[in-house]
């Protein structure tokens, strides 16, 4: 079975609530059906019910019916989700009527229904920006004990690697924190060995990238890094991690023998941990685009429960995974 199918799977055993703001959108009611008949989750649409019908009786899906449809102008729990924005955000300006205007925004009343209980994962982006997903999550899901950044990790699959599990590597951050500091970029490390265990099912070996290994140069980006592998281990001493080091001493056995000898990561990483933004979007996409390797994600961590962001450029399939990742995530924040 590959990875995919074990996620699917996973995710069909125990079967979570997961909302799909972007009801109206045409591949992501084709993906709600698809996980409807493959059983990988229970699905919530919002949307206009009936636009949603009809959209799904013009092309043919039958299993939307046995879905649930928000309407968000007619939803009887919108006056207490609006209560609930009050009490979290009243500090930063949110009054009642301008929580009831922020939810008429689905992604908002998507956050809302995660907060308040009412589902358990969100996945969204197939016709919004990653910031337009992403703030009603920082706003009012918030981070888990002890991370205070989130970020998002790619899965990448190589296709012509055979050594055991590093034909498969976590990269992160790919997606959302621009410039880490040497706290944050430790709270990163810590929340991607998290999905290397629950998403991809492999025991983490963390490397924390530079330009330069062991010391080999001096600059105050590589002092970052340093800080940053020992910051992780102080959050979590049971982490395989080492920093800070080169790409190629973190993957290739005898370059890390040779840079950083001794070291249990070096030639041996399966998750890498980029030093900024810059690094790890430009990274991930040349790793894609050059060897061929299938990016699964972002996967969004570090967030109090799973919301995920979709490219705008996504297909169908693209949305039925992640549906299945989020659940997986959502069964793990739920055993926490
Ligand atoms: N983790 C947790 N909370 C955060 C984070 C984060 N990474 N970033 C911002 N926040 C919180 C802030 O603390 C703030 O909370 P508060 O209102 O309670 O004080 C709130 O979110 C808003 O903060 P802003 O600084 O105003 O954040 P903004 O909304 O401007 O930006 C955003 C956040 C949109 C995610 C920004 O960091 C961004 O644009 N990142 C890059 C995303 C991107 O373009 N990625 C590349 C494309 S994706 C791809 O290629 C796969």
């Amino acid at each position: 079975m590959n990875l995919l199918d074990v996620i699917k799977e996973n995710a069909r055993e125990n079967p979570k609530r997961i909302v799909l703001p972007e009801g109206e959108e045409p591949r992501t009611l084709r993906a709600a059906d698809e996980a409807i008949s493959e059983g990988i989750a229970h699905i919530i649409l919002i949307g206009n019910p009936d636009n949603i019908m009809k959209m799904a009786s013009v092309a043919g899906l039958t299993h939307i019916n046995k879905g649930n449809i928000v309407d968000p102008e007619n939803f009887e729990n919108t006056e207490s989700y609006a209560d609930l924005m009050v009490d979290l955000r009243g500090s930063k300006g949110v009054n009642k009527n301008i929580a009831l205007e922020l939810l008429k925004n689905p992604l908002y009343l998507g956050t809302m229904m995660i907060k308040s209980g009412d589902a358990d994962g969100v996945v969204a982006g197939a016709m919004n920006a990653t910031g337009d997903v992403l703030r009603p999550a920082f706003q009012y899901v918030k981070t888990l004990p002890g991370i205070s950044v989130v970020s998002g990790a790619f899965i990448m699959i190589l296709p012509n690697r055979a050594d055991g599990d590093n034909d498969l590597l976590i990269f992160a951050d790919c997606a959302v924190h621009p410039d880490p500091d040497a706290r944050q970029l430790a709270e990163i490390a810590v929340a991607t060995a998290q999905t290397a265990r629950v998403i991809a099912k492999i025991e983490p070996r963390v490397a924390m990238l530079s330009f330069s290994t062991k010391g080999s140069a001096t600059h105050e980006m590589v002092d970052k890094v340093v800080l940053a592998t020992k910051l992780a281990k102080e959050i979590d001493p049971t982490m395989y991690i080492d920093g800070e080091l080169q790409a190629d001493a973190a993957l290739v056995a005898s370059i890390g023998q040779s840079k950083a000898p001794g070291s249990e990561i070096a030639g041996k990483a399966n998750v890498l941990v980029f030093p900024s933004l810059e690094a790890g979007n430009i990274g991930y996409k040349l790793v894609q685009r050059l060897a061929g390797a299938e990016a699964i994600g972002p996967i969004l961590q570090g967030m109090a429960a799973p919301i995920n962001d979709l490219s705008r450029g996504c297909s169908v399939a693209d949305i039925v995974n992640m549906i299945a990742i989020t659940a997986n995530q959502a069964s793990q924040t739920s055993t926490n």
